[in-house]
Order: structure tokens, then sequence, then C-alpha cells
């Protein structure tokens, strides 16, 4: 009789086991099944009024019982705290990987597209790309240019000049030519890099100026340096900027610190002539500016405005719309 009713303890213990969701349930069960007050506890008190025989046929079987319900337990009980601690791991999981590109509504403004797909073309034609600061000192952005105070060719930028230091000593820069020197004065040739940037003039705005606008510099430095080089050089990045039936042309021109000097257009594929900037052959003067022999070294330099090209690119008619910062015109682009 009394060993039936241990296999039922057992099965009852059994299933409220199987029934625990956690391991507090587990251990409440536990308390139930194997405490004073439990089923086993009454059958283990009733055993003094039983025979002998029965006595211990019914205390072997309560001892079965005892081990099994407890071994039930523990299993349970690992089980669940398995389950527990996973569930913590994946509860306090940290997320690390990095946050997708956000497609929201915004993009970069035509003017910075088209500085990166010029720093593209120059460095896969094998061009560093330099910066230089954009408030300078007369001397970076005249003087080791070969233009000495008081020369008539500084009418050629309409200078801002800031009030810091001596009269008329530091300005916004008028160009990105002052990056040449700035990088030849801390590296020995050979030199090939590009210098895109913003540059300053007291110019009035128009369809085709304005007051702060963008150059890219162009400096190559190396022995046997020619004006073919040069002219290849153009033609070769009219190319693969604008496409292959794009074609350069170079005019003859004056700047200070280049000589000869050029400027030069690209021809668009409807035959119309677009103005680029201005190029030449580096002058001795700057190069002895800089500490590099002029006997030994020979150079080029070009230096282009970066907004009109933008503007030609994608067909505004006024350069003064590519900075109204009007929402409906930027996001055709
Ligand atoms: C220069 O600034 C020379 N530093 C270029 C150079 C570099 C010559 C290296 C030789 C060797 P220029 O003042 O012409 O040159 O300006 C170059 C280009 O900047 C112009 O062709 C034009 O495309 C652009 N530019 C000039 N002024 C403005 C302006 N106000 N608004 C927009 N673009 C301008």
């Amino acid at each position: 009789m009394s060993v039936d009713r241990l296999r039922l303890i057992e099965e009852e213990a059994r299933e409220q086991l199987a029934g625990a969701t956690s391991v507090a349930e587990v251990d409440e069960v536990a308390g139930r099944a194997l405490g004073k007050r439990s089923p086993l506890g009454d059958v283990k008190r009733g055993l003094g009024g039983l025979d002998a025989d029965e006595r211990k046929a019914v205390g072997r079987a309560l001892n079965d019982t005892t081990k099994a319900v407890e071994a039930a337990v523990v299993a349970r009980r690992a089980e669940l705290e398995g389950a527990e601690h996973l569930a913590r791991l994946e509860a306090e999981r940290l997320d690390l990987t990095e946050a997708p590109p956000s497609r929201g509504p915004g993009h970069l403004h035509i003017v910075t597209q088209t500085i990166e797909h010029l720093e593209d073309v120059f460095v896969g034609m094998g061009y560093e790309v330099a910066e230089g600061p954009e408030v300078e000192t007369d001397w970076y952005n005249f003087e080791a240019l070969n233009i000495p105070p008081h020369h008539p060719s500084r009418s050629m930028w309409d200078t801002l000049y800031l009030d810091a230091g001596e009269p008329e000593s530091t300005l916004l820069r008028t160009h990105t030519s002052p990056v040449q020197i700035r990088w030849m004065q801390e590296h020995p040739p050979p030199v090939r890099i590009v210098a895109p940037g913003r540059v300053y003039r007291a110019d009035t705005a128009d369809a085709t100026h304005m007051p702060v606008f963008h150059q890219i510099e162009g400096l190559v430095v190396d022995r046997d340096i020619t004006f073919g080089d040069l002219a290849g050089t153009i033609e070769a990045f009219c190319q693969a900027y604008f496409g292959r039936d794009f074609h350069s042309r170079l005019r003859p021109s004056y700047f200070p610190f280049t000589e000869p000097s050029a400027e030069f257009d690209i021809q668009q594929p409807d035959g119309t002539w677009l103005e680029m900037g201005g190029c030449g052959m580096v002058h001795p003067k700057v190069f002895e500016a800089v500490g590099y022999d002029p006997e030994e070294w020979t150079g080029f330099a070009f230096g282009f405005g970066i907004d009109r090209m933008a503007k030609d690119r994608f067909a505004v008619p006024d350069l003064r719309e590519l900075f109204t910062n009007d929402i409906r015109f930027l996001s055709q682009f």
C-alpha cells in the first residue's frame, strides 16, 4: 500500500518539477516534496506502526523515492540554471556592430562631391593630398611665391587682411599656392601633391565669382620635368575627370611664381570652352625660397577653381546658387 503511495508521490514531484519555470520554483517544489511536512515525511512517520517486514520494504522504498526525488530536483535545477544563465547573457549582450551608414535625406554638397572626385582622380595618377591653413602670412601667400611687397602683380588678388600682428602681415589666403611653399619646406624632392581648399578674395559675388571659393593646387617637382609633362598631365586629368570626349588647351599668361605661365581651358563636347585656372613651370625664385636647388630640380604647378567646375558639371546657371543653402536647390543633386 505504502509502496504504491510512494510511487504516486514520486510521480507528482516529477510533474511539479517539470512544470517549474525557475530555479526558485524548483526550490519551492523541493521544499514541499522533501520537507518534514511532506507526504514523504508522513510515510516516514508511519514506519513505526508497521510490522518488521513491511517496515523494511517500505523503508527501502522510501529511501529510493527520496533519492529519486532529490536527483530529479538537482537535474531540473541544473537545467533551469543553465537556461537562466543564457537568458541573462543574452539580456546583457552589448551590440558592438557598427551602425549602418545613415540613409537619411542628407548628402554631400556638390562642391564637396567635386573635391572628393578630384582627389580620387589625382590619387589615381599617383599624387598625395596636402593641406594648408586658410589664415596665412604675407610671406607664404605672396613673398615666397616671388611676389615682393608693393609688386604690381599683387593687384591680381583682392586680398582680405586680418587685424593681427603688423599691418597687412596676416591675411586670408587668396589662393592655394602657399601650400606649395609649406609642403616643399617640409619635404625634400621629388614632390607630387594636390591641395584642395577654401580661398578668400574681396570679390563681389556674381554668376561666376564668390568672395569665398575653392581651388585645387597641384605641384610636381623632379629632375627633368618639362612643359610637355605639364600639358600631358592636364590633358590626362581632363579625360580622367570629365571623360574621353573632353580636351584641354593652354593659353600664354602671367603668374609671378611660374615661368613660362599659362591658363588652361577645357573644351566640352558641345565645343564651348570652360576656363579652369592657371599653371606653369615653377619659377627658380620659388625653389630658392624653400631651399631647393633650381639647377637640380624642375617642376610644374597648376591651380584651378573648383566651384566653377561644380557649377558647370551640374549645369547650375549661377555660382551664388551653390551657397544659398536653399534645401530645395541642394536636394536636387
Ligand atoms: C591663381 O589663383 C593661381 N594661384 C593659380 C596658379 C597656381 C597659377 C599654380 C600657376 C601655378 P587665378 O587668380 O587665376 O590664379 O585663380 C585660379 C582660378 O580660380 C580661376 O581660373 C577661377 O576658376 C577661380 N576663381 C578665381 N576667382 C574666383 C572667384 N571669385 N570665385 C570663384 N572662382 C574663382
